[in-house]
């Protein structure tokens, strides 16, 4: 098996790994490229159990389908396409879409996964960070979602990787990015539930250690199997400022597919992140 890994230029190498690999202090690994090492393919062929396609298209509903036509999207690029389940969600739904990963093994199964539901997936193998080096495209929309943006550990990776998101955006488009509901774990206001994303039954998903630079889950599987995937823990106030800051006008969030919610319930926030200049005199948001 291969795992691609991308050095400081972005060049993408190679490596053989076969099973997750975060040495002996694991709480000490808050390094970005890492998810190469944690979506080994044996992960990537649980990954599905893990969020279980049917019971998740229940719980989203037509969410972000409604959200992209409301916004008058057309062309969405998909940049943590995992497993493919928005990718296809999406082409089904009659969207025209290209499925970013910088993960090859996530990539070939969300290829196969689409092609098991008759479509033809258009697929980049690109790490966020120079997303632009490999999408020469404008698009409607870009949706990074199923907390795929607390995989970068630094400040300044997160900065450029919403840049990035930003410059393949038209003049009007939207980025739809999601995370999970980190204030409530850190603040301990709240148990860890795993409602909407990590939905299959067949496995448990709880946070091992939080504190403010590290959210280390671990995802226990009825056959014994067990993963384990170190991330950032993204304050919801932190993503809407950064997301101001790299240019985006208006910024929407949401708790758990609904407009209002109550600050600690929700699982995971939806930011919707409007790139349409606004005069500011018009709109303090
Ligand atoms: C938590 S999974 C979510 C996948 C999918 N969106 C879902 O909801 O099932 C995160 C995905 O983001 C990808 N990813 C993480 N960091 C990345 C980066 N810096 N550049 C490109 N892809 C990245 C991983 O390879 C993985 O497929």
């Amino acid at each position: 098996m291969t795992v691609a890994n991308t050095d400081q230029e972005g060049k993408l190498r190679t490596s053989s790994q076969a099973a997750q690999d975060f040495g002996d202090d694991p709480l000490a690994v808050r390094e970005t490229s890492h998810y190469q090492m944690e979506y080994v393919e044996s992960f990537v062929d649980k990954w599905d159990a893990l969020i279980d396609w049917d019971r998740r298209a229940k719980a989203e509903g037509e969410f972000f389908i409604e959200k992209l036509r409301d916004l008058g999207a057309k062309k969405v690029l998909d940049v943590a396409t995992g497993t493919g389940f928005h990718s296809v969600m999406l082409l089904k739904a009659g969207f025209e879409v290209t499925s970013v990963d910088g993960n090859e093994e996530m990539l070939a199964k969300a290829f196969s996964n689409a092609r098991d539901h008759g479509h033809m997936l258009r697929t980049i193998h690109a790490d966020w960070r120079w997303l632009n080096r490999h999408v020469h495209d404008l698009y409607d929309a870009v949706i990074c979602l199923g907390n795929s943006f607390t995989h970068l550990h630094k400040d300044n990776d997160r900065r450029k990787a919403l840049a990035e998101f930003y410059a393949t955006l038209r003049a009007e488009g939207t980025l739809v990015l999601d995370q999970r509901n980190y204030d409530a774990l850190l603040d301990h206001d709240v148990e860890p539930t795993h409602n909407y994303y990590y939905c299959g039954q067949d496995v448990r998903a709880f946070p091992e250690h939080i504190d403010e630079s590290l959210a280390r889950f671990c995802y226990e599987f009825n056959d014994g199997a067990q993963f384990h995937l170190n991330m950032f823990p993204l304050r919801k106030a932190y993503v809407q400022r950064l997301m101001k800051e790299v240019g985006f006008q208006r910024v929407s969030t949401y708790g758990d597919f609904q407009e209002t919610f109550r600050e600690k319930e929700p699982d995971f926030f939806i930011h919707v992140a409007e790139k349409a200049y606004r005069d500011l005199e018009d709109d303090n948001a």
